[in-house]
């Protein structure tokens, strides 16, 4: 049993954990969902995020959301904090121990199509890693060769599809490209992007897709649109502003989500 994990069973018990979820930046509002909530800062877990990002939290949640029991990682961390694209493994890692088959994933990202709009959420339905990067590289097993189709689970994308029109959310499906950042993009790497098929840009995501796989997680993953992407819209792109933005898409992930972990 690693390290971790025998923290997490001490201070939080053994039961199995359902599902996981990540928070992207100016997300965190999401895990005050959780009911009976044990807070245990990453700072106590070997190998989960370090120092991190404004916007986002620092500890790992885990409680009860929809009668089920979840942990929530309040915040991520990115490859364009160091470069290393398997900076989440240790952290997903210990969850796959704890039992968690499904991964629930968000993120704020910058649209590229007119159909999402800043406050919408897409549905990520594919995605396209455009950073190059992949957070297997190293891994000596066969098991790196990741079969990436229908990586985003397509009987949770149905669900999350069902739920939201119950809930009268919006939610198109789009595929997510991965830049590295941590500069936004120039306008013509936007360009590019609309032309190799994406709706939406962002810097993280797809890394957590290809380790869930790998340790043969069910992968769901939604971005909160937070601003149109460079040249696209007369507004100026920032962090702050992404940050200020979530806060509507986090309202309707605040109701999606519990409706989705409800159904698994
Ligand atoms: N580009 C990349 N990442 C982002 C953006 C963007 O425009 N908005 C939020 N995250």
């Amino acid at each position: 049993m690693s390290k971790p994990v025998k923290t997490i069973r001490k201070i939080a018990g053994s039961e199995p954990i359902v599902a996981a979820l990540v928070l992207g930046s100016g997300l965190s509002a999401i895990g005050d969902l959780l009911e009976d909530r044990i807070a245990i800062p990453y700072a106590e877990l070997n190998g989960f995020p370090g120092a991190g990002v404004s916007g986002h939290g620092r500890d790992l949640l885990i409680g009860t959301m929809a009668g089920k029991r979840i942990a929530i990682l309040t915040g991520r961390e990115h490859y364009y904090e160091h470069g290393n694209a398997a900076a989440m493994r240790p952290a997903l890692e210990t969850l796959a121990e704890l039992g968690t088959q499904t991964l629930l994933l968000t993120n704020s990202a910058g649209s590229v199509d007119e159909r999402f709009r800043p406050g919408d959420l897409m549905l990520i339905a594919d995605h396209i890693n455009y950073a190059g990067m992949n957070p297997l590289i190293g891994e000596a097993t066969d098991r790196r060769f990741v079969n990436m189709v229908d990586c985003y689970a397509p009987e949770l994308r149905d669900k999350s599809k069902q739920v939201a029109e119950r809930l009268d959310i919006g939610l198109g499906e789009g595929v997510y490209l991965w830049y590295s950042g941590p500069s936004f993009e120039t306008v013509a790497e936007i360009q590019m992007a609309i032309r190799l098929g994406a709706n939406a840009v962002g810097m993280s995501t797809a890394p957590e897709v290809i380790l869930g796989r790998f340790l043969g997680m069910k992968v769901w993953a939604c971005s909160s649109i937070t601003n149109m992407g460079a040249g696209l819209s007369a507004e100026n792109i920032s962090h702050e502003h992404t940050k200020a933005m979530a806060v509507a898409g986090a309202e309707k992930l605040s109701k999606l989500i519990p409706a989705l972990v409800e159904e698994l």
